[in-house]
């Protein structure tokens, strides 16, 4: 165990986050596997795949169709801004997160990394190009098409989904094998690569702090443990090492 200080005898520290669902939990957006992983009584495995989308492209469109539009519903929480707070007062932070919703930006993060995609671009079928499709039109239940090719393409949600390769993962093992601190918070350590990214911050010497309401599938790999809500635990945290 390290005392929360420790962090502040380091100015020089570099901080590598992990965000999962749950830093999003208290702004009201839902978690994958806190209500038995269920959407509309679909299994997110079930929804969230290439093969979906080949075979019900109009189920997974308005499942992400309803999650695009919930982010104009919700606003980040303690927790976001407590980061945005840790990433102006350390010399190096970067955060990798598995949310594709935008509350770190809107919580005043600078340096994410979103590793399972983003909700507000979509991807170009053929060009692979994303844009940025968050107007009022962009939200209904209607397929869009890019404005990337000469002959418009059907967009597809820009999402990694299962089966499909996680994105800025190079960048993100650089940050993890180069950090003295990796915080993970608000997830349940089930899916990879991102659950193994504590077991590389071990062994880089990295000191590895979790911070979660249930204690994760990968709990052991950690050296201090917080357990309970982010929005509550994190402000305190970050106060304590940056004072
Ligand atoms: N504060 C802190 N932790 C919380 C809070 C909260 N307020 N509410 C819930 N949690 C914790 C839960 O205890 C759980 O361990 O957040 C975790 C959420 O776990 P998941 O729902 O599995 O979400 P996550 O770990 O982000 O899932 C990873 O799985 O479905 C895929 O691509 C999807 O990115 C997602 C990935």
């Amino acid at each position: 165990m390290i005392s929360p200080n420790h962090m502040a005898s380091m100015p020089v520290s570099s901080v590598v986050v992990l965000s999962g669902a749950g830093i999003s939990a208290e702004s009201g957006v839902g978690t994958f596997r806190d209500n038995g992983g269920l959407w509309e009584n679909h299994r997110i495995e079930d929804v969230a795949t290439p093969t979906a989308w080949q075979k019900n492209p109009e189920l997974v469109w308005n499942f992400y169709q309803t999650r695009r539009r919930q982010l104009l519903e919700v606003e980040p929480n303690l927790a976001h801004i407590a980061l945005s707070k840790l990433e102006d007062d350390v010399k190096e932070f970067t955060l990798i997160t598995q949310n594709v919703d935008d509350l770190h930006e809107r919580g005043g993060s600078t340096n994410v990394f979103h590793m399972h995609g983003r909700l507000r671009t979509l991807r170009c079928e053929i060009s692979q190009k994303h844009e940025e499709r968050m107007k009022k039109d962009d939200l209904g239940d209607d397929f869009l098409l890019c404005n990337c090719c000469v002959e418009p393409n059907r967009l597809r949600p820009d999402i990694v989904w299962f089966g499909e390769m996680p994105m800025h993962l190079e960048e993100i093992y650089e940050a993890v094998e180069n950090c003295d601190y990796f915080i993970v918070i608000g997830s349940s350590g089930h899916v990879y690569p991102a659950a193994g990214l504590v077991n590389i911050a071990n062994s880089c010497g990295a000191k590895t702090i979790l911070v979660n309401f249930d204690s994760p599938a990968n709990a052991s790999e950690f050296d201090e443990i917080h357990l309970g809500k982010a929005g509550k635990i994190l402000p305190n945290l970050v106060n304590d090492w940056l004072n």
